[in-house]
């Protein structure tokens, strides 16, 4: 069911100042976009088939700034490609998972993604993206 870890998503204060740190360490910035949806602004770094995903939050009450304030910058969630997201979704429901989606939602590069609750799955945060 699953073909590779699509993306890490780190979360940071600055995704400029971020950019710039990964981009010392040889990473290159591919895109950079603003998903209104989420209250983020994402970098995607590609990592061979995989990409690192840095994430910085657009309004104090995004995700991404709750989860800084909380834990500090670092990894806020894993990232895996599934085939068929309605399915992967009832699957994770049907198993007695807590989802934070029921249904997808459009996430970064207009792809379907939902969020798996970090309370059903060991305290990570999970990702599917369909494709
Ligand atoms: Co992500």
């Amino acid at each position: 069911m699953f073909k590779k870890i699509d993306h890490i998503g780190i979360a940071v204060s600055n995704l400029n100042e971020a950019m710039e740190l990964y981009k010392k360490l040889g990473f290159e910035v591919k895109e950079i976009e603003e998903v209104a949806e989420q209250k983020v602004k994402v970098a995607m770094l590609p990592v061979g088939e995989s990409k690192i995903e840095l994430l910085e939050a657009t309004s104090e009450d995004s995700a991404i700034a709750k989860f800084i304030e909380k834990r500090g910058e670092g990894i806020h969630h894993i990232a895996v490609n599934v085939d068929d997201i309605e399915k992967a979704l009832e699957n994770a429901k049907n198993e007695g998972l807590k989802l934070i989606d029921e249904k997808p939602r459009i996430g970064a590069g207009g792809k379907k993604v939902a969020f798996i609750h970090p309370k059903s799955t060991k305290g990570v945060l999970l990702e599917f993206v369909e494709g």
